[in-house]
């Protein structure tokens, strides 16, 4: 038995005895099931660990007749993930819409209530869909590009499944009604002391892959998935101090109270943001549009300046979500200040990913794929000209609480983080599942008309009802009085939420359609005789 397996078989074997422990002095209903969660995911865990050990003669060997040996099967796995989550987030996001059109949706059930099940949806399609999408892609690409199998041999498993498992926790938690209350941090303590160790045992992977990279030079997708995998670590730990009630219950509170715990909060929830919903796919962007177009990148210089820029500036920005607070003014000022500059820096690398495709253009005509990701850039490039718009004082002082945000919010998720997602999803899995082609290139046209209808239904509908919101909010009177109640302003989102609605609804279909077909081409897709290789020249700069 390695170390690695021994020490991991160990601290499961601890686990199980803590969890036990942590079920049966629960102070709260909640706690005692995922304490009995984490018991029977680690009992599983040191089966898993010691059937492997009997039934392996030896450990995969890194090279194969002096090729890399490349670790698929953690990449393979955090791709279904993805989609699996993929599905569930956007049914939840469709279900939310629905509930705001018709509030006889919430049941009158806890468990299915607006307020927990908008966590449900924010976390399922960042963190969940998103993320495995982001563990996928960087597992392969930093294998890829530095022609090595990955680091580590069981540490790659163990980050995959902990990071799922993380989410499960948190989901079920939802449901459950545990939070700490801070957008896109909700999970509580244990939770993220839980994701603490798995996201250090990520970036380990990652730096440790890349130290042993036989290709001198670090292709900047990767510098990318660097900063994205670092800088999430500091904001998880900025943001999540807290002190728990009690050690067998959920319950905690944070370190500080009042405009810090706001200004941290929006420090991390900006960041979020630019390094997890930005940096991290723009390294796939940095991947798979050149891949996929068989084109060098447009401007490695470019890919670099827009790296260094983007980020130096995010990370001031988010003083843009307190404007008008009791924040003092000169950090809102600063937040906006930083924020205008960030269009620069961002359509740096919008214009990097589209001029990818000079001489390719046509490319556009025949391969929907390639048309999904080139699309995501120009939604990208759509998203951070708005935001900065409303990063404005005057500006966000109409934008602020109305569902221009959410238009902003999915014009952004949808449009970028999901199609750059969707694109690369579609090159990765005939490629880490050995097939020659897609099943369908025209179920992907498909859903890629279907989306983007969506898409445009949803964050069309948005604008209108937010600026109309944010509108009658302000009208007054001639003798000074509010023009509208708050309820008919609610009255007149009606028929923009079912439009809303609509749009997701149109979006989800897509994702089914997506599903069948990685689903058709894993099991009836024709075989490719040799692992895919990159080939090297399309990765190289263009100057
Ligand atoms: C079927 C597709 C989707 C539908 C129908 C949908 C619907 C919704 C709804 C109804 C809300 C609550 C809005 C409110 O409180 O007024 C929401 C919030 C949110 N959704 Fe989605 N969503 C979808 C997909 C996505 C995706 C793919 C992402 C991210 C990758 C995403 C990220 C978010 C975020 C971050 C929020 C919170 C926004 C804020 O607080 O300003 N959504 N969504
Ligand atoms: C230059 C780039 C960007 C800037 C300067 C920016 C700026 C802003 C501003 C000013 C708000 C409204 C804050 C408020 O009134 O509360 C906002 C909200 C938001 N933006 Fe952006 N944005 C940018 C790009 C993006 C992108 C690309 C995405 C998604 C992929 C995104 C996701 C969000 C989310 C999720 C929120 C809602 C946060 C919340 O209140 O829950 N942003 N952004």
């Amino acid at each position: 038995m390695t170390f690695g397996e021994s020490g991991l078989a160990a601290l499961f074997t601890a686990a199980v005895f803590l969890c036990i422990l942590g079920a049966a002095r629960a102070e709260d209903a909640p706690f005692a099931f995922h304490a009995a969660l984490g018991g029977a995911a680690s009992l599983v865990a040191v089966f898993a660990i010691f059937n492997r050990y009997f039934e392996r003669s030896a450990l995969p060997p890194q090279e194969i007749n002096g090729l890399p040996n490349y670790n698929l099967g953690p990449i393979k796995f955090a791709s279904f993930m993805a989609m699996f989550w993929g599905i569930a987030g956007f049914t939840v996001g469709l279900l939310i819409a629905l509930q705001l059109a018709w509030p006889a949706l919430n049941f009158d059930l806890p468990w299915t209530s607006f307020g927990r099940l908008r966590p449900l949806h924010t976390s399922a399609v960042i963190f969940a869909f998103g993320g495995n999408v982001l563990l996928a892609t960087s597992f392969y690409v930093v294998q890829k590009t530095g022609r090595v199998r990955l680091a580590g041999d069981l540490a790659p498993w163990f980050v995959v499944l902990g990071y799922n498992f993380f989410i499960l926790i948190a989901g079920t938690g939802y449901l459950l009604g545990v939070t700490q209350s801070k957008e896109y941090a909700e999970p509580e303590w244990y939770a993220d002391l839980w994701l603490t160790i798995v996201w250090v045992t990520y970036l380990l992977v990652f730096v440790a892959t890349l130290m042993k990279r036989k290709e001198p030079h670090i292709f900047v997708a990767n510098w990318f998935y660097l900063a994205f995998i670092v800088t999430i670590a500091v904001l998880h730990l900025g943001n999540n101090p807290a002190l728990p009630v009690s050690f067998f219950g959920s319950k905690s509170y944070v370190a500080w109270g009042g405009v810090q715990d706001a200004m941290f909060q929006w420090w991390y929830g900006h960041n979020a943001v630019g390094f997890f919903l930005t940096a991290g796919f723009l390294a796939i962007m940095y991947y798979f549009i050149p891949k996929r177009a068989e084109r060098p990148i447009y401007s490695y210089r470019l890919s670099i300046v827009h790296f260094w820029a983007i980020i130096f500036l995010y990370i001031w920005a988010g003083p843009h979500h307190l404007h008008y607070t009791a924040l003092p003014d000169w950090a809102q000022t600063l937040g906006m200040t930083f924020s205008i500059m960030l269009w620069m820096p961002s359509w740096g690398g919008m214009i990097n990913g589209l001029m990818t495709l000079s001489g390719a253009w046509d490319k556009l005509r025949t391969d929907p794929v390639l048309r999904m990701l080139v699309v995501s850039v120009a939604f990208y490039g759509m998203s951070t000209f708005e935001g900065p718009l409303m990063s404005i004082k005057v500006v966000n002082s109409l934008s602020h609480y109305t569902d221009w945000t959410i238009g902003h919010v999915h014009s952004g998720a949808l449009g970028w983080v999901g199609f750059v997602s969707f694109g690369a999803l579609y090159c990765l899995v005939p490629w880490i599942w050995q097939r020659k082609q897609l099943y369908s290139l025209r179920l992907v046209s498909w859903h890629f008309w279907v989306a983007t209808l969506g898409i445009v239904l949803y964050i069309s509908a948005m604008w209108v009802s937010g600026i109309l919101q944010g509108l009658m909010w302000r009208a007054y009177t001639s003798l000074g009085f509010l023009e509208y109640s708050f309820i008919e302003s609610v009255e007149a989102m009606h028929p923009f939420y079912i439009i809303r609605a609509i749009g997701g609804g149109l979006f989800l279909i897509g994702a089914l359609i997506m599903a069948y077909n990685l689903w058709m081409t894993v099991r009836v897709g024709e075989a490719e005789s040799e692992v895919h290789l990159p080939a090297g020249p399309s990765l190289q700069a263009a100057e």
